[in-house]
């Protein structure tokens, strides 16, 4: 599938990543978007926060990052629903459901039987091994499987890791990248590895989080003087351990 094959994107599970996702596809990317959720009060607070939200369509109209006609044609193009069945047309499917490998296995799975046999899968997991969790899938979809791994919030925040299998053919690799770029994305590509957690920001972030912990167990530097060490001398917008973003709607 070439990118001007991919009208249509489903997005699995409307949380902080899925509804951010969604709402920069529907946005900069001009694609049809279909979020799918488990029950009618997330799907209501998906749509809530896609509108609404501190990094919602509303306030990126009232700042100036977003045209009013482009934002409501977005609208237009955005469906959050129950019915996991309005994935089915889909020709590109991202996944961002709970960081649990069993869960992503299993709804891969039933995706696979779902969805039309040349979309493309891809996983917003935060780590796990994309060909762990492509076990299931037949091998043909296994061609068409890749990680994408956006950070939050993903209106702002501009990074799509782009991970590849053994199998990920290239115009996979090609239509993942264009779709990620399309929505306003820089890609980073990252070459899927067995036995490991995490990709290039997490893992680098890991391991600069146990660094900060070493020099604050040793009783080097406290740990507010750490993050003041990292926000004024490299611009980060937050340290390791004061008020900072991540899993959760209070970013
Ligand atoms: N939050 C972050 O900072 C962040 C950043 C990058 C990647 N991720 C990854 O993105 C994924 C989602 O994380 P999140 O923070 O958005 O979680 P979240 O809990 O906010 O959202 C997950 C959503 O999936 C829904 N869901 C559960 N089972 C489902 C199913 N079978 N079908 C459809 N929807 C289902 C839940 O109801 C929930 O709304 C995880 O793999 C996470 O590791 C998170």
């Amino acid at each position: 599938m070439k990118l001007d094959q991919v009208k249509k994107i489903g997005i699995l599970g409307g949380g902080v990543m899925g509804g951010g996702i969604g709402q920069v596809l529907a946005t900069h990317g001009g694609f049809e978007v279909v979020i799918r959720d488990i029950n009618d009060e997330i799907v209501r607070q998906t749509r809530e926060s896609i509108v609404d939200g501190r990094w919602g369509i509303k306030r990126a109209v009232e700042i100036g990052k977003l045209e009013f006609d482009t934002a409501a044609a977005a609208m237009e193009r955005l469906t959050v629903t129950t019915n996991v069945n309005a994935i089915a047309d889909c020709d590109f499917v991202i996944e961002a459901i709970p960081e649990r490998l069993d869960l992503k296995q299993q709804e891969f799975a039933k995706l696979d039987g779902i969805v039309k046999p040349d979309a493309i899968f891809t996983s917003n997991t935060s780590g796990f091994v994309i060909a762990e969790i492509a076990r299931d899938v037949s091998p043909a979809r296994k061609a068409l499987f890749a990680g994408m791994h956006f950070s939050n919030p993903v209106p702002t925040m501009r990074m799509c890791e782009v991970i590849y299998t053994p199998e990920t053919t290239q115009e996979t690799i090609d239509t993942v990248s264009a779709v990620a770029e399309k929505a306003g994305k820089v890609v980073c590509m990252v070459k899927d590895e067995p036995g490991t957690y995490g990709f290039i920001l997490n893992r680098i972030f890991a391991a600069a989080h146990r660094e900060a912990d070493k020099i604050v167990d040793a009783g080097i530097a406290s740990r507010e003087d750490v993050d003041k060490a990292m926000m004024t001398g490299r611009n980060w917008p937050s340290g390791f351990y004061g008020q900072r973003g991540g899993i959760g709607r209070q970013w």
